[in-house]
């Protein structure tokens, strides 16, 4: 089977505060077939609030996924119709968040424990929409001590029944009482291995693992053993991981040498989106570029960069001018391996 009619393959995680529309844009630019997903929009948000700050994107951050989180069956296939109109490709049902503001709405992990209620807002959604878009699951693999495989077969088992058949697993518990989303991101182990037990389970469904992956390598790896792989922080930190991901894992073209050219090309593009962005919304480069820190990781004067980008007093000059004096803080340290010679320098003369 073609690499491109296994749409899941390959996917960036949701992240909160972190995969807007414009990280999106800036990872499509770096891999034209990894599937996107949006941040968690909860059904609150799109009954009352502001569409087009929630649903909004650019044609091409397709293929993309808008991630819903509720537990209302009704106001989920609401959203759900929302999505189709905006054109989204898949829903995906938030089953794995532990935030204690999640909790209280009564939706997110604390699901896994109504795999019933779950099933029927899955197909609440499948009625709405029929073979339009996907609706698809991400969860855990347990929630607080609960540490068995079957209550992670069983939850599957059931809300396939209301049409969902492609699971998204984080492969780790999520303890509901006295841990943070952060630490509930580090501290249950990870156990990929129950999520290969369900694929093994249930053949015929798409099941994608998620948690603690990557390199390359282990991507490879887990290819082998499920159909797609979800990777969140290391894409947001180290956004050149992706770089070989078209031709490595989608079987197009030929992977790009990742040096000082390729940044640059990405960091032109990216350039000419903000300032579309600012000239159609007025967005403030720093809310895209934000985004864009990791590019330089690992090279020579790359913190120099990322402090040029993330000083606050260059907020009122052009995105241009900034990436400037960015790069010549950036090849004033590689030149002479001083942190602390000429950068300051050059960015006070800036502002004077
Ligand atoms: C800053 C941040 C925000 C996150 N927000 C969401 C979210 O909105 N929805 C969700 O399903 N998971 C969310 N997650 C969890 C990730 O999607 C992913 O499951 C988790 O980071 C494990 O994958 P990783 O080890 O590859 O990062 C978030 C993770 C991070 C780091």
């Amino acid at each position: 089977m073609s690499t491109r009619s296994q749409p899941w393959r390959l996917s960036v995680a949701p992240m909160m505060d972190w995969t807007d529309r414009h990280c999106r844009y800036f990872h499509r630019l770096i891999s034209r077939h990894t599937r996107l997903y949006t941040e968690m929009v909860t059904t609150g948000a799109l009954m009352h609030g502001d569409l087009l700050r929630h649903l909004d994107f650019d044609a091409a951050e397709q293929p993309l996924a808008l991630q819903l989180g509720g537990s209302e069956p009704d106001d989920l296939a609401r959203s759900a119709r929302l999505a189709r109109q905006w054109g989204y490709q898949e829903i995906n049902l938030n089953c794995g968040c532990p935030s204690e503001r999640v909790q209280r709405g009564a939706f997110g992990a604390c699901l896994m424990a109504e795999p019933a209620l779950v099933r029927d807002s899955v197909k609440a959604m499948r009625d709405v929409l029929g073979s339009d878009l996907t609706v698809t699951v991400k969860h855990r693999i347990g929630i607080d001590r609960v540490e068995r495989y079957e209550f992670v077969r069983d939850f599957v088992g059931t809300v396939a029944e209301g049409g969902c058949d492609v699971f998204i697993v984080h492969a780790r518990n999520a303890w509901l009482q006295g841990l943070s989303p952060k630490e509930n991101r580090e501290l249950p182990p990870l156990r990929h291995e129950l999520v290969h037990t369900l694929k093994q389970e249930f053949p015929q469904l798409t099941v994608v693992v998620n948690g603690g992956i990557t390199t390359g390598a282990q991507i490879t790896e887990q290819l082998a053993r499920v159909d797609g792989v979800m990777v969140g922080r290391e894409a947001y930190h180290h956004p050149c991981l992706m770089a070989d991901w078209d031709a490595r894992f989608w079987g197009d073209g030929i992977a790009p040498e990742v040096d000082d050219d390729w940044r640059m090309d990405l960091e032109q593009r990216m350039l000419a989106y903000i300032e579309r962005m600012h000239a159609l919304q007025g967005t403030p480069w720093s809310h895209i570029t934000r985004h864009l820190l990791g590019l330089w990781n690992g090279q020579p004067g790359a913190r120099r960069w990322r402090q040029v980008w993330s000083n606050h007093r260059l907020k009122l000059m052009p995105a241009r001018e900034v990436a400037r004096l960015a790069h010549a803080a950036r090849l004033a340290h590689a030149a002479d391996g001083d942190p602390m010679a000429r950068d300051p320098i050059t960015v006070e003369a800036a502002l004077s």
